[in-house]
């Protein structure tokens, strides 16, 4: 679980570092994903796993809202983001936390990848997920696009210069170059064998994918 102690040092500058690295796409993706998910659920509970300063949160403003990130950092960042709302923040890793209610909604935008062991995780947050509940799932995903190989590329060597340059962590940004497994869209889908697939889309540019999957029962 060593990822968290680099986002742990990226945490203060972490919303602009990713603004400039991804030229504002992640906003764009984010707000897609927000228009798609209100059009099956508008409301209720809400599980925002790896949920970093709190911005899925912020846009999808459930009653009750649930914060799962094991970075104390990026908690405290949320914190303030959403001092107004209702939220608990469940300091813990998605393959080992315990959530106090079953959920509406588990959210789990530019997660999965982070998680150490995925279908542990997937598995985990799965009992938490009432019946006929969504899970929501945006990840960078691995294709065999040129358009991808360029981005794989722009990840490992360029943004560690821009991002290390605003956060004065270069040597993090090389670290999570490493770190960080390279899934496919079968390695998420194979875990969400008692779902319908609702929405399955490639974003664009297409190198992350979209997923709103309701549980079965
Ligand atoms: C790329 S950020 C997530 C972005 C965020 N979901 C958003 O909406 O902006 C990755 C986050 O995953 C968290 N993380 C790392 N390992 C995790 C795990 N095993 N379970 C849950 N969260 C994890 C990190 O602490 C970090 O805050």
């Amino acid at each position: 679980m060593k990822n968290v102690q680099i986002y742990e040092k990226l945490a203060k500058k972490y919303d602009l570092a990713t603004k400039v690295v991804s030229f504002g796409i992640e906003e764009l993706w984010r707000k897609k994903f927000v228009k798609i998910i209100k059009k099956q659920i508008k409301n209720g509970t809400l599980l925002d796993v790896a949920s970093a300063t709190g911005d899925m949160a912020k846009s999808l403003d459930f009653e009750k809202m649930y914060l799962l990130d094991p970075s104390s950092e990026m908690n405290k960042i949320a914190k303030e983001k959403l001092k107004d709302k209702n939220v608990v923040f469940i300091e813990d890793f998605a393959e080992s936390a315990k959530i106090p209610q079953k959920v509406d909604l588990i959210t789990a935008f530019m997660a999965v990848r982070n998680f150490d062991d995925l279908d542990k995780g997937i598995k985990n947050l799965d009992k938490y997920l009432k019946n006929g509940g969504y899970f929501a799932i945006v990840e960078l995903t691995k294709s065999n696009s040129l358009l991808f190989k360029l981005s794989m590329f722009y990840m490992s060597k360029i943004v560690p210069i821009i991002g290390g340059f605003i956060t004065g962590e270069y040597e993090s940004y090389k670290k999570f170059d490493k770190m960080i497994k390279n899934i496919c869209d079968e390695d998420i889908l194979k875990n969400l064998d008692g779902y319908e697939i609702i929405e399955h889309i490639r974003l664009f540019p297409p190198i992350a994918s979209l997923i709103i999957a309701r549980k079965n029962g």
